[in-house]
Formats: structure tokens, sequence, C-alpha cells
């Protein structure tokens, strides 16, 4: 008898599709949701477009990348601009790292300015992931921060004073021009080591002149939804 094989990758993408039906329940109709960025909230924003779609839920939400909004436009999900004194009722985003105290490391996709900003606009900020990205220690994962492109060079110089590697984000289909944030603005990925204080490194990083923002999340989950085989195992600080 033989035995399908299941690769490392499909076991993360089962993972990132529990993880993301299981914040589904979260979900009532009525809300204005803030739609993350990657590829498990892809995994959530399609099985919302469903129940949308369906009639099972409506909603109409806020999305943190042009990626997100063009998913949610193709699945049916009734999209809002920011506006003045809109709070966002609760935002389904995934992670690159989060530890038991749910402080994150986010930006891998590049999302990371707007990712924020819609967090903070949200009462509830619950994040979805695979079992890989739950750590013990934030750290091995490279922190994305967000810079000015005048100012890359100077903001290079000051995360090396930090005691981080930074390296400029390379655009996957033409690595000879560097990757761009939805704003236009450079991505640079820092090699710190183990984050032994992700608050005073957050704090240094928001001194540097032209670093737009850092992905470090810290205080903005209120719980998180880790999947791993079978099992979905929610995490509250
Ligand atoms: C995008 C992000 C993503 O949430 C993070 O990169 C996780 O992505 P994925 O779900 O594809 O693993 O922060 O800026």
């Amino acid at each position: 008898m033989a035995f399908a094989k299941h690769s490392g990758n499909d076991i993360t993408r089962q993972e990132k599709q529990q993880a993301a039906a299981a914040a589904l329940r979260w979900v009532r109709s009525g809300m204005q949701l803030g739609l993350g960025t990657g590829s498990t909230a892809a995994e959530f924003i399609t099985l919302l477009g469903q129940a949308v779609r369906n009639g099972e839920l409506q909603v109409e939400a806020v999305a943190t990348s042009l990626a997100s909004e063009k998913l949610a436009r193709a699945v049916g999900i009734p999209l809002l601009p920011p506006r003045r004194g809109l709070r966002l009722d609760l935002t389904i985003d995934g992670a690159d790292e989060l530890d038991n105290q749910l402080q994150l490391i986010k930006g891998g996709g590049g999302a990371l300015l707007r990712e924020k900003v819609v967090a903070t606009a949200s009462d509830y900020l619950l994040i979805i992931a695979d079992a890989s990205k739950h750590v013990a220690q934030l750290g091995r994962f490279p922190l994305p921060l967000e810079v000015v492109p005048f100012a890359l060079p100077w903001v290079l110089d000051a995360v090396a004073d930090l005691g981080g590697a930074p390296k400029l984000r390379l655009d996957k289909t033409n690595p000879a021009e560097p990757a761009r944030s939805d704003q236009g603005n450079l991505l640079v990925d820092c090699y710190f080591g183990a984050l032994l204080n992700p608050p005073e490194l957050a704090q240094q990083l928001q001194q540097i002149p032209g670093i737009v923002e850092h992905g470090l999340f810290l205080g903005l989950a209120r719980a998180a939804v880790v999947a791993q085989a079978d099992t979905t195992l929610v995490l509250q600080p």
C-alpha cells in the first residue's frame, strides 16, 4: 500500500487553513474588520469571503495591503476606506514570530506599517499562525523595518550601532531592484540575534529618523490561534 507523502509545506499550509478557520468563530455579523497580509491572512480572507457570499456573515473591512485588498475584493468582502473616527471591532492577521506574551515580529510580507496602523485602530487584534511561528524567544526571524529611501545609509549605520546586522530586502521578481512597500519605501531586515528586551529595542528603533515603522508589535495582540497538526491552541497574554 502506498502512503501519500506530506511535505513540511503541506503541513504548514494545513495549519494556516486550520488557524484561519478557527478565527472565523471570532467574527460576528455587523463587525468592521481589519484584514491582515500574508499567506495565513489570505487563507482567512478566502474563508471569510465564502461566508459573506453564502450570506452567513455581513461585514465590512479595511485591508492592510494592496494584495489583501485585491483578494478581499475578488472574494466579495465589502471594503472600507480609512476615515476619522473609525474603530475596527476585530483585526485578523498573521505573524512571522510570536511568543507566549504575544509579542510579535511582523513585516515578512512588507506590510508592517499598514498592519500596525490597522492593529492600533482595532479593539481586538487576533493573530493566526501555524506552529512554526510560535517561539520561546523572538529573534530568529530578522526584524523588518520600513525605511524612507533618502535615509537608508544612515539607518543602516544606526542599526549596526545597535548591534544589528541590517540587510536591504530585494525584490523577489527582480533581485536587481530593492523591494518596496505599498508606500514606495524600502524594507530592511535586521538580524539582532535573540531579542532579550523587545520593548527597549522598539524604543531605540523609534528614535532613528527615517525608520517609518519597525516590525515589533508589542502589547497589541489580544489573542493568537496557533494550529499544530490537528490541534488548535488559543494563546492569551
Ligand atoms: C506581512 C506579515 C505577515 O503577517 C507575516 O509575514 C506572516 O506571513 P505568512 O502568513 O505568509 O507566514 O507581517 O507583513
